[in-house]
């Protein structure tokens, strides 16, 4: 696979001949297939799937089926086990809201203080007037959670154990083999949070077992505003759809005895974002294409460099495992009393695109030392050996100014 030849994939490139985009981890670029795909709908057959008659609606509901299809498949799960949402925020908020804690017999809910916002939020709104109890398992200053504190944690009171399968502050990956074991083992469900690591590597949700995941479009060459809520079937089935409307229902009675379409129909409420969805279709087919194990391969060759530039650059903390290979394809870090928008901006100016801040997890970066945020540099597949090089170049530059 020539990685290097792929960049021409990417419009935004011709736009901007001396980007270097490291901001994966919020969004990524978008290849010229995945571009058309959504124009095509506006183009060639707008409409509404499942309700016209007509022939663009007709073509609409195709796409737009064979769109779950291919996205469900890129994930090892069916197309009647894929809802889509807006983002994997909304998949979270969606199963927070509608799993039945009461039917359980067990209201907690383990997570950790290194999840994104969104997968804390939901819970701790919940816990906050006695729905739920949340249980927050710890990381330890190496940026890891042991095997066996996850065995201590997870019990026959737990629900629900929500966890990042790869983290957005770290890189760092969850031992997810573990955590499924010992949960199924004392009766919960599992929900992961599939948004930094759908992207960047194979994941299949029947062969792993997975109760629930939660992942977006965008960060993988999808369109914005696109997510999917993967989701065993028999565990859909009894989830109570909490946003309804047309396009879920099977029967609607007065006052009373509306009866409601089989999942995943039952949760996609209204107009649906079908560009967004064939987008996203297009996306699974050009990761498809590239194969996951080589954009794996080709991103550990990028982060084992990147790491070495960072780790040898005066006055730079990187947090988390001090080993690039445990880092995946991200890296946040501070350099000396620089602020992180500060050097964020700088880099900027000289043409790298990265983000600063607290990433959407505050007590993450609280936990980490680094409670007034950080610098991070993500990576995907379009990024090469030669912009470390310019990155490093640059950051010698910026690295002089806080001597
Ligand atoms: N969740 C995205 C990030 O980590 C926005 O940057």
């Amino acid at each position: 696979m020539d990685f290097n030849k792929l960049r021409s994939d990417f419009p935004i490139f011709k736009k901007h001949p001396e980007l270097v985009y490291f901001d994966n981890a919020c969004t990524t670029l978008k290849p010229q297939c995945v571009v058309d795909a959504v124009v095509s709908y506006y183009t060639e057959h707008t409409a509404c799937s499942g309700r016209s008659a007509h022939k663009l609606a007709k073509e609409t509901d195709i796409k737009f089926e064979e769109a779950r299809k291919k996205v469900a498949k890129f994930v090892g799960a069916s197309e009647s086990e894929l809802v889509w949402t807006k983002n994997t925020t909304e998949g979270i908020n969606l199963v927070a809201n509608s799993f039945d804690f009461k039917a359980s017999g067990r209201k907690k809910t383990v997570t950790t203080n290194l999840e994104h916002h969104s997968a804390i939020l939901p819970f701790q709104l919940l816990a906050s007037d006695g729905q739920i109890s949340v249980d927050f398992v710890e990381v330890d200053e190496s940026g890891t959670i042991s095997d066996e504190t996850w065995s201590e944690r997870i019990d026959r009171d737990t629900a629900l154990v929500v966890v990042h399968h790869s983290n957005n502050t770290l890189g760092t990956k969850s031992n997810l083999r573990h955590i499924i074991k010992v949960a199924h083992d004392a009766g919960a469900l599992v929900l992961v949070d599939g948004a930094q690591g759908v992207p960047h590597c194979e994941v299949n949700f029947k062969r792993d077992n997975y109760d629930f995941l939660a992942f977006s479009g965008h960060k993988m060459l999808g369109p914005t505003g696109i997510g999917c809520l993967v989701g065993r079937k028999e565990l859909l089935t009894q989830l109570r759809p909490f946003s309804v409307g047309g396009g879920t229902i099977q029967n609607v009675k007065l006052p009373e005895g509306t009866t409601y379409l089989e999942p995943p129909q039952r949760f996609e409420a209204g107009i649906q974002h079908y560009s967004g969805a064939i987008g996203l279709g297009a996306a699974a087919d050009y990761l498809s294409k590239t194969g996951m194990r080589n954009v794996q391969l080709h991103e550990q060759a990028l982060s084992s460099k990147l790491y070495g530039v960072l780790s040898s650059l005066d006055g730079v903390k990187i947090y988390g495992p001090q080993i690039a290979k445990d880092h995946g394809a991200l890296f946040s870090f501070n350099l000396g009393k620089g602020k992180p928008h500060e050097v964020a901006l700088m880099l900027d100016h000289l043409n790298i695109a990265v983000r600063s801040g607290l990433f959407c997890a505050q007590p993450a970066m609280e936990v980490m030392g680094a409670k007034d945020g950080a610098v991070r540099a993500s990576l995907y597949l379009y990024n090469t050996l030669a912009e470390i090089d310019m990155f490093e170049e640059k950051m010698k530059k910026i690295a002089q100014l806080y001597k």
